[in-house]
């Protein structure tokens, strides 16, 4: 094999030759991959057919051609038969001397690099998150222990049975604030870790929220059984996945879809750390998707969307994930939402 051949089979980048009629005449190995197809089919086949969901990208790549004018986006956001990614597009025409033009195209994934800044800030996010809401929810029980003693104090002292109502409100909300405050503080037992399966606990998420929606929310599950073990708490895990199934069925108005998909990862990289093996848990809905205005905000405690929410639900969750050394990402469209857990597994000694 000629040397020029072996290192374009092994580049890491995508690289694709289209001839003047903007017909694919070269793939490479990074290339079949990327677009999970083989070299042998897609040869011949035009732009359109690799980019059918980008008509401007083809429009520019006409340009390219017929201008001799070459271009680069650092973070192109492409849409793929099967999935959405983030690459670096650079076209670069090729004119040699009596030969019709042709555009060579490389492509890198940077999904990678964007997700590892991305996850940093979760982290910071998460951290400042915790330590405000945990200062808040001790400043104002204190005050409300005192409040409530008060108000039954007073209680007894009344004579005019009509104005026990009003202690009786103010000894309700206090409660009802006291509950809400220890939702805040988190659990304060100590987790009693097992060797669990994920999928135990995602199928406890399953039935209890199946219970409580009705028939119109249909349940998917689509796991990979071969996902080893991790140690962990049981009812925290429920907890961080019922949080986030929970969003999705309140996303959902009338009738609607949740898949639970698990994957297994490997050698994958968490706030600086590498894991052998992660599992990946999306929980994908088809409801209204997350308001443009939340999307950076929603793992902010008190931010929420709904007249009656708490804005608790995914800091809780990402504070639970965070504890197994895992994170929480999301993405939503107008189609779709979905929360991804990656959670480190297989690792039962520590
Ligand atoms: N699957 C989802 N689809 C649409 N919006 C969502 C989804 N998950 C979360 N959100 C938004 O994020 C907000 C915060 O969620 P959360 O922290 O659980 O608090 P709460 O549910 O009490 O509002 C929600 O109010 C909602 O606006
Ligand atoms: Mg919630």
């Amino acid at each position: 094999m000629p040397v020029y051949k072996k290192i374009l089979e092994n580049v890491n980048e995508a690289i694709l030759l289209f001839d003047s009629s903007l017909n694919l005449s070269y793939i490479n190995t990074a290339g079949e991959v990327l677009f999970e197809d083989s070299a042998r089919h897609l040869i011949g086949k035009p732009a359109k057919y690799l980019f059918a969901s980008e008509t401007m990208l083809i429009n520019d790549l006409q340009y390219c051609i017929e201008h001799n004018e070459g271009f680069y986006d650092p973070e192109f956001n492409l849409m793929l038969a099967h999935k959405k990614i983030t690459i670096s597009f650079n076209a670069t025409p090729i004119l040699e001397n009596e030969q019709a033009p042709e555009v060579l195209i490389e492509l890198q994934q940077v999904d990678h690099h964007l997700r590892i800044s991305k996850e940093e800030q979760l982290l910071a996010q998460e951290n400042i998150s915790r330590m405000l809401m945990r200062g808040f929810a001790h400043e104002i029980k204190n005050p409300l222990g005192g409040l409530r003693g008060a108000a039954q104090l007073l209680e007894l002292e009344l004579q005019n049975n009509d104005l026990k109502e009003y202690t009786q409100i103010i000894i309700e909300e206090a409660d009802r604030m006291k509950v809400l405050m220890d939702k805040m503080l988190g659990p304060n037992k100590v987790p009693n870790k097992i060797a669990l399966n994920i999928h135990e606990a995602l199928e406890r998420v399953r039935q209890l929220v199946q219970a409580e929606t009705a028939d119109s929310i249909k349940i998917k599950c689509d796991y990979d059984p071969s996902i080893p073990e991790l140690k962990a708490d049981k009812n925290q895990l429920i907890q961080a996945f019922l949080n986030i199934v929970r969003n999705a069925t309140q996303a959902i108005q009338d009738s609607g879809e949740i898949i639970l998909r698990t994957r297994i990862c490997r050698q994958m990289t968490i706030a600086g750390k590498r894991h052998k093996l992660t599992a990946r848990i999306d929980i994908i809905d088809n409801g209204s998707g997350i308001k443009p205005e939340l999307i950076n905000q929603i793992f902010y405690p008190m931010i929420t969307g709904r007249h009656d929410g708490t804005g608790l639900g995914l800091p809780i969750s990402q504070s639970i994930i965070n504890q197994y050394k895992g994170i929480i990402e999301c993405s939503s469209t107008t189609e779709n939402t979905t929360f991804s857990i990656y959670l480190p597994v297989g690792n039962l000694d520590d």
